[in-house]
């Protein structure tokens, strides 16, 4: 008979679905393949550890739909034919961290860090579904699934809160400003910046500046993808297009 393969994509990776794994969550999956920056916390939906940004192309609206997920809740078989994105897939020490990273960073938003990943991609998961900024209510309720224990949620409403809709300058900034060679568009206050995140060590000298930190290059709105953060972001795979 005619079977077609079981596949999902992981952080724009292809993986094929084996047969008679439909005990496991994605969290378990994720963590037997190694990645172990999505964290188990309650196991039941209620802390938010194990959050995980999930696409699918949506058909009727030709688009891509982009949401948080409590991995630790879904069936692994459950995602067929989907992209997830996990904490690996947005930014990493190596490679430079995403501006929501680093502007959690510079706000002291991380202090234990069980519950960082899930923060980042809830927030991340906003982001990319959103056409134009959120307002801070959003990015607020966006983070209503999320437990924090240690740090009292005050410095993390605050890392986040410069992506939303009434910081206007970081917008603006972001799609219309040309930077000199070496500055950065500063997500804290959406001024340029040549605090030189490429290298860590003078991290401290733009100290005022809280989220000061990585380059955004100016926005470059994908029509399939839709969302507001396109450039250098993982893109939804083509072959999960035609399916
Ligand atoms: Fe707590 Fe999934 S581990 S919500
Ligand atoms: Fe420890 Fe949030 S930083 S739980």
């Amino acid at each position: 008979g005619w079977t077609k393969e079981a596949i999902l994509y992981v952080n724009g990776l292809r993986k094929v679905l084996p047969d008679g794994l439909a005990h496991l969550t994605l969290l378990e999956y994720l963590r037997d393949i190694g990645l172990t920056g999505t964290k188990l916390g309650c196991g039941e939906g209620g802390c938010g550890a194990c959050t995980v940004m999930v696409s699918r192309y949506d058909k009727k609206s030709k688009k891509c739909v982009h949401c948080a997920v409590n991995a630790c809740l879904a069936p692994l078989y459950s995602l067929e034919g989907m992209h997830v994105i996990t904490v690996e897939g947005v930014g990493n020490r190596k490679h430079g961290l995403h501006p929501i990273q680093e502007s959690l960073v510079r706000s002291h938003g991380s202090q234990c860090g069980f519950c960082t990943p899930g923060f980042i991609m809830s927030m991340y998961s906003l982001l990319r579904s959103s056409q134009t900024p959120p307002t801070e209510e959003q990015i607020e309720e966006s983070l209503a699934g999320n437990l924090c224990r240690c740090t009292g949620y005050r410095p993390i409403v605050d890392a986040f809160r410069v992506f939303a809709k009434t910081n206007d300058a970081l917008y603006t900034n972001m799609s219309s400003m040309s930077l000199k060679e070496g500055e950065f568009v500063c997500p804290s206050t959406g001024k340029p910046c040549s605090c030189g995140m490429k290298n860590v060590s003078n991290a401290d000298t733009c100290e005022k500046s809280v989220a000061c930190g990585k380059t955004y290059e100016p926005v470059s709105y994908s029509e399939i993808d839709g969302s507001t953060y396109t450039e250098k972001e993982l893109i939804f795979p083509p072959e999960l297009l035609l399916r």
